[in-house]
């Protein structure tokens, strides 16, 4: 096994309870993913997703597997790109998060994970995954899983956040992330478990090999 970072044991008590806890998490939470991913970043974030998607090379006709496809951030720029709602497939094990996903219709949502993708070998152009790398098991087994689906000449495109190097840059994004953020979260959240959920994602950078 190849996690991204150690067993976070304030949230759960060892390595295999982890995705089972995550995916509650973000199944309670899923409601209130969208309005405070828009605080968090200002509103900023479908033009970022977007930029980054046609800087890894996404274009019109392309296929398309966005993994940890949540609300669907990622796959809704992904299918605006490709011009085809029907060429993106998103992938996510979190039923609430899918039931909570807002994609133009022919989009298909899947559920699965990094580790598991129920997608053909050899048969897409891109794969995207938007904030979710830090949530998998095993970081070999799942650019395996993104390196068997591709076609050849294929491109991937990770979106992650990761630790500042100076200690100036750290200590102002722990600041923001860690307390101003689920303290905003916590107003604008309908569900007692929203904080938590920006906490962890600030702890899961924090710990993360990168
Ligand atoms: C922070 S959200 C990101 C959602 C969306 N991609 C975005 O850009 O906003 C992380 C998503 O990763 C999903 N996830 C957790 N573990 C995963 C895994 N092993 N493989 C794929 N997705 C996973 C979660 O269910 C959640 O929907």
């Amino acid at each position: 096994m190849d996690p991204p970072h150690p067993p976070l044991q304030t949230y759960y008590a060892d390595a295999p309870s982890r995705s089972g806890w995550v995916r509650d998490l973000f199944n309670r939470t899923a409601g209130d993913y969208d309005r405070v991913e828009r605080a968090m970043a200002f509103g900023t974030g479908s033009w970022y997703r977007r930029r980054a998607l046609l800087q890894a090379g996404l274009s019109a006709g392309m296929t398309v597997v966005d993994v940890g496809v949540g609300t669907g951030l990622v796959a809704r720029e992904a299918a605006a790109i490709v011009g085809n709602p029907a060429c993106v497939i998103g992938v996510d094990p979190s039923p609430g998060m899918v039931a909570n996903a807002r994609v133009p219709s022919g989009v298909r949502l899947i559920p699965g994970s990094a580790e598991h993708l129920p997608v053909p070998s050899a048969s897409v152009d891109f794969v995207s995954m938007g904030f979710a790398l830090r949530h998998v098991d095993d970081l070999a087994t799942a650019f395996s899983e993104f390196y068997r689906v591709l076609k050849p000449g294929g491109r991937l495109c990770v979106l992650e956040i990761t630790r500042p190097r100076s200690g100036w840059a750290r200590a102002l994004l722990k600041l923001y992330l860690r307390r101003v953020v689920p303290w905003v979260a916590a107003r604008l959240a309908s569900h007692r478990d929203t904080p938590e959920l920006l906490r962890y994602h600030y702890d899961t950078i924090e710990a993360c090999a990168a």
